[in-house]
């Protein structure tokens, strides 16, 4: 009889313990067909949902059958109200944000990951399996992965709540040669921490905890102080760099628990916040670097040498030369975003395709101040996803466009960018605005862009500058139009 019922109990473990492994096969599946979706606007709604039910059976996965696969949770009460409340809370959030705060809650919760990933470390330090530690001393892997785990996450957490902050306006930039020097200092402590715990001979894990909680505390001041100095506009590129962190960071605990879902997950993120963070690097045409100890260098010398006169355009000229134009493009920018006149730019767009113009909108990947700002902007106002065209693919084309269309756009039009090697956005690609065969640029005045340089595309002779906040200089343009 005891024979049976262990038999039996063997084949429930076995049974359970396959059904947790399929469910985080099919979660991690998920999870890449998600990411997938991401990757364009009509299907990145579709892409978050797949992701989230992968989440989804992954955490149902793990209370119902690690149980039955012989290795019951204990705290189920405590872990389904967690989640409970960190659903509702993370709902409402959610919901509420305004589309312009999201870098701000992409970064929050990013720092939540981080810290889910630290604790995760801090509690199953002292568990490291004795056997483990037998073998190999605390220089085994389970403690390596704990450490890298506890330190990228802490890093993680403290530098998105610091990147919150200045992003919500409650935190401002410090510069200082002093603060890189600590930094490399505190990066130097926090490699020596996993060095000594790793080599310290201990036989019992817990007698190095407080030397773990002093790495915690280096870690979290690094985290501060790594992201302090960075500037404002910069801080797409660092959130995207402390995303890949956390991803990073989770899939130590994919490694520990032998996870396939969290370590999928975990690596999805660290990978895909790693080349964003090189491609907008690269967008930008600088190291990350350069993105991390300070912004553009200085303005060329003698880049406005050759400058020749500004000329304005008459609204009524504007409108008559788009009207009666076949194909115009619309190159927003950050002014764009600041006038909030995405919604006027598409109607302004409308109107012209009615007469017949054939309208598209040149997207730059950088242009703004977030990855995908122009699609998210554009996308708020329905502009069909067929009109927006990446730069490359428009470039080919701006000699055969009547009008190109700036819309507070700067650098990301800067011919300096092609024709002065000493600019420092020199070798940056940009939307070849002064290949078409006339130029209007709506800004509101002589200001320069991020990288505080002069454009000599406003001086060329094609072009002719529409003087104002784009939202009132559309909204006139529009109502010239109509009287046509
Ligand atoms: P910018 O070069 O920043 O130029 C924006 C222009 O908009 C300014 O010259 C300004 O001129 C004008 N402007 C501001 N408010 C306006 C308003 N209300 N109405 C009309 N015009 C207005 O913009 P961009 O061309 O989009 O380039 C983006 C820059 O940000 C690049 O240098 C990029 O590398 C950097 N950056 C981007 C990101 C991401 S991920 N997108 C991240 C970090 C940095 P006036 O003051 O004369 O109006």
């Amino acid at each position: 009889m005891d024979k049976v019922i262990e038999i039996s109990e063997t084949i429930k473990f076995s049974i359970g313990g396959s059904i947790l492994e399929i469910s985080y096969i099919i979660a991690s599946v998920l999870f890449i067909f998600g990411l997938k979706m991401l990757s364009h606007p009509e299907t990145a709604r579709r892409g978050n949902i797949w992701a989230a039910v992968g989440m989804g059976i992954a955490v149902v996965a793990t209370i119902l059958f690690h149980k039955m696969a012989g290795e019951p949770i204990g705290n189920i009460g405590y872990i389904i109200g967690a989640i409970v409340l960190g659903t509702v809370i993370g709902w409402i959030i959610a919901v509420k944000v305004q589309m312009t705060a999201m870098p701000q809650l992409v970064s929050f919760f990013n720092g939540m990951g981080g810290a889910s990933a630290a604790l995760i470390a801090l509690m199953e330090f002292p568990h490291v399996e004795q056997e483990l530690i037998a073998q190999y001393g605390m220089a085994n892997g389970n403690v390596l992965v704990i450490l890298l785990g506890l330190m990228i996450g802490s890093v993680s957490f403290a530098g998105s709540m610091v990147a919150f902050g200045k992003l919500d306006g409650r935190i401002g930039d410090i510069k200082s040669t002093a603060l890189r020097v600590i930094n490399i200092i505190l990066l130097v402590l926090l490699i020596g921490f996993i060095v000594y715990i790793m080599s310290s001979g201990a036989t019992d894990p817990r007698e190095l905890m407080p030397a773990l909680y002093v790495m915690l505390a280096v870690a979290l001041i690094y985290g501060v102080l790594f992201v302090m100095p960075i500037g404002g506009a910069d801080m797409p590129v660092v959130i995207s760099l402390l995303n890949s962190f956390t991803g990073i960071a989770a899939a130590m605990g994919g490694f520990l628990y032998n996870n396939q879902a969290m370590l999928t997950g975990g690596i999805l993120v660290g990978s895909a916040g790693t080349i964003l963070t090189i491609l907008m690097c690269h967008a930008m045409n600088r190291s990350l670097f350069n993105v991390i100890v300070g912004a553009f260098g200085k303005a060329a010398a003698g880049a406005g040498d050759e400058r020749g006169a500004i000329r304005e355009v008459s609204l009524s000229d504007a409108a008559v030369l788009l009207n009666y134009s076949q194909r115009v493009v619309i190159i927003p920018g950050y002014g764009l975003a600041v006038a909030q006149a995405q919604h006027l730019a598409h109607e302004l767009d409308k109107m012209l395709t009615e007469s017949g113009v054939d309208v598209k909108y040149a997207i730059h990947p950088v242009a703004g101040r977030m990855p995908g700002h122009m699609n998210v902007l554009l996308a708020e106002a329905d502009v069909p996803y067929d009109k927006l065209v990446e730069m490359e693919d428009i470039n080919p084309d701006m000699p055969n466009t009547d009008v190109a269309v700036v819309i507070g756009a700067n650098d990301v039009v800067n011919p300096a960018a092609e024709e002065d090697p000493s600019s420092p956005i020199y070798g940056m690609p940009i939307v070849k605005a002064h290949e078409a065969k006339n130029i209007i640029v709506m800004k509101r005045g002589m200001g320069k862009g991020y990288a505080a340089i002069e454009n000599n595309l406003f001086y060329a002779d094609k072009t002719r500058m529409l003087f104002g906040n784009a939202k009132e200089s559309l909204q006139k343009l529009i109502e010239e139009i109509k009287t046509l």
